[in-house]
């Protein structure tokens, strides 16, 4: 029995500068170029065995077997990578998240990184930074923004060749922090995906793409130079853009709870105070509060005095996907 297997860790990321809506929904390449750094505490480690004894693919995370949905996403994933193989086999994957899978925080990008990379080299594959964060790309779109290490921009590209991520920044260059802070837990009804066909539905999206390019000039120019102050209002610009284009879209989605605005605002209110602290927020009702590390502890104990916070997740800038 022929067979070949592999193991990757990647991290997830949390995004500056927001990819919402795409060009091709089928191919994943999005309206605007993104921008974000990689999570170190957070991690998701996969296992892919193609062999040939298999009739179907077998999905197992964090110990169980996975939903019907869960399953078909993955292996239409990996439909793509046996497009490539001589000899077209199924798969056991074996996917752990360090962090539970229930808390609220995507696990997307950080699977489907671990997912491409582990899939490509367990098919024999050899395929370069690029050619990886494409292939992550097919799976979720920020997926592709995993791959490079630390500070990473995602080259949006019109056409799939051009659409990936580089690293814009080693994960050492500034020591920023993130931290989570959990209000709900549950699954959100609309999923990022759904989400991006709905974005050209806002009259609001064509404003935010066409400035994009100047959001996303002045943010890499902040993290370049450490420049905490410009890059809290940048981020926290374009997170609000990206939620009134959420907000006004056609069914509109709503991801803030009324934690999510407290949040919002008591970050306002310590970076009035002098505290240099700022927010992003996802498709979804978490906050992501950023910092520097000499902030860190300060800005972690004033979350959790906060009882809307159920809980928080504390990570610095992360590597980018390995295998193992
Ligand atoms: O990769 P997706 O399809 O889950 O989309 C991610 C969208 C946001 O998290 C809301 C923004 C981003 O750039 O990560």
């Amino acid at each position: 029995m022929s067979k070949s297997i592999a193991t990757a860790v990647a991290h997830p990321n949390i995004a500056f500068i927001k990819y919402w809506g795409n060009r091709d929904d089928a191919l994943r390449i999005p309206m605007n170029a993104s921008l974000s750094m990689n999570l170190a505490a957070l991690s998701t480690t996969t296992s892919v065995e193609f062999r040939c004894d298999l009739q179907q693919d077998d999905l197992l995370i964090d110990g169980q077997s996975a939903a019907p949905a869960a399953l078909q996403r993955v292996s239409a994933f990996l439909d793509i990578v046996r497009e490539q193989m001589p000899e077209k086999q199924h798969a056991i994957i074996i996917s752990r998240n360090n962090f539970p899978m229930g808390a609220g925080i995507a696990s997307s990008a950080s699977a489907f990184a671990a997912l491409a990379a582990a899939a490509s080299h367990a098919a024999g594959l050899d395929l370069d930074e690029a050619a990886l964060s494409r292939l992550a790309r097919r799976g979720s779109g920020s997926a592709c923004r995993s791959i490079p290490a630390g500070f990473v921009e995602w080259l949006p590209g019109r056409e799939d060749e051009s659409s990936y991520a580089v690293s814009f920044a080693p994960a050492g260059h500034w020591n920023l922090v993130d931290l989570i802070a959990v209000v709900n837990r549950t699954h959100k009804e609309v999923g990022s995906t759904a989400g991006h066909a709905l974005a050209a539905t806002s009259p609001l999206q064509s404003a935010r793409v066409s400035d994009c390019p100047r959001r996303l000039a002045l943010c890499r120019q902040a993290i370049l130079e450490k420049d905490f102050v410009a890059f809290a209002a940048i981020v926290e610009l374009d997170s609000d853009m990206m939620h009134a284009v959420m907000q006004t879209s056609t069914p509109p989605l709503l991801y803030w709870e009324a934690a999510t605005l407290e949040l919002m605002q008591k970050v306002r209110s310590w970076r009035s105070q002098g505290l240099p602290v700022c927010y992003t927020i996802d498709a979804g009702p978490n906050v992501h509060v950023l910092c520097q590390q000499q902030d860190a502890t300060q800005v972690e104990e004033l979350l959790e005095q906060i009882t809307a916070a159920q809980a928080v997740y504390r990570s610095d800038t992360g590597s980018g996907v390995q295998l193992v």
